[in-house]
Parts: C-alpha cells; sequence; structure tokens
C-alpha cells in the first residue's frame, strides 16, 4: 500500500468535534492523506476512518467494509452528503476514535453518499446493513460527531470508562 500510518486521535482531542472544511484542493497532498488514511485503516483493522481521526479537519473519508449482503465494499470519499431510509436497526457500533468498547445504536438500513473522489469527479455509493451503517458513521466524523454522541449521557460516560488503549496506537506522531 502507498500511504504510511498515522497517529489515530481518541475522543477528547478537538479535532474530532468541530465540523470539517470542504476539500477545495484536489493535489498531491490530498493523495497522499487518501493513502495514509487507508494504511491507517489497514493498520488498525478498522472498517472506515475519517480524517479528523488523523487530525485533518477535511471532510473525507475510507472505508473497507461488508454490506447485508456480504459484498465487501473499498473506497474513499470527498465532500460527502448522505440520504438515508428504512426503519432503524440496532446494532453493536465501535470507533476506532474510541478505542475498546462497543455499544448498540440505532442506525438507518439503507444510506446513500454523494460526493466526490481524489480526483475531484462526482462519485455515488449506496449501502445497505453494516456498510450503511459505517457511511453514516463516517458521515457524522465530518461533522464532528461521535457515536458515542447519539447515546445518553449515562451511557456514553460508561462507554469512555471502558476504553483502552490499543497497541497500534502508538504514543508517538
Ligand atoms: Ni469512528
Amino acid at each position: 500500500m502507498a500511504g504510511s500510518p498515522r497517529k489515530i486521535r481518541v475522543v477528547g482531542d478537538p479535532v474530532l468535534h468541530a465540523r470539517c472544511r470542504p476539500v477545495s484542493s484536489f493535489d498531491a497532498e490530498l493523495g497522499a492523506l487518501i493513502d495514509d488514511m487507508f494504511a491507517s485503516m489497514a493498520i488498525a483493522e478498522g472498517v472506515g476512518l475519517a480524517a479528523p481521526q488523523v487530525g485533518v479537519d477535511l471532510a473525507a473519508f475510507v472505508y473497507d467494509c461488508i454490506d447485508a449482503a456480504g459484498e465487501r465494499h473499498i473506497g474513499h470519499l470527498i465532500n460527502p452528503t448522505i440520504e438515508t431510509s428504512g426503519e432503524p436497526e440496532e446494532h453493536d457500533e465501535g470507533c476506532l476514535s474510541v478505542p475498546g468498547p462497543y455499544h448498540e445504536l440505532a442506525r438507518a438500513p439503507l444510506a446513500t453518499v454523494r460526493g466526490v473522489d481524489r480526483t475531484g469527479a462526482p462519485i455515488e455509493v449506496t449501502g445497505t446493513g453494516f456498510f450503511a451503517r459505517c457511511l453514516q458513521h463516517e458521515t457524522d466524523h465530518l461533522r464532528g460527531v461521535l457515536y458515542i454522541d447519539h447515546l445518553p449521557r449515562n451511557r456514553r460516560r460508561r462507554v469512555l470508562r471502558e476504553m483502552e488503549p490499543f497497541d497500534w496506537n502508538a504514543p508517538t506522531q
């Protein structure tokens, strides 16, 4: 893989709790960011990763995720907007920026995301099941929202207490 892993930011880091800026330069620096995000997601064994999770406040995320039919989807989206439909379904959800615990959360079973790719070309991605959940989770990251922000306050506190550092997340940059 072309990129190299970057340190993954953990809940409490301001970059995770603010709205990201839209990408306007589709240059080599953006390409390097996307490559590094893929490398970071792979080493952390994540199914999705948003730019603020590696400390960059740009509206971009990557994914490597299985849908409701068992099909694997790998890709990236920049400046996304999302539409969801269907009766929300409860499933366990976790986040590399809240390392350790998982918690049930209701998400729509179908999501369509429209944005552009690293060259600026328009793309549209539709996901079902766990992939739909992933698309909602990553789009949330870009507006400064973590999955635990959807939980009642006492549940959120419990998840935060259960957090534990991961080996792959070395304290060095
Ligand atoms: Ni996350």
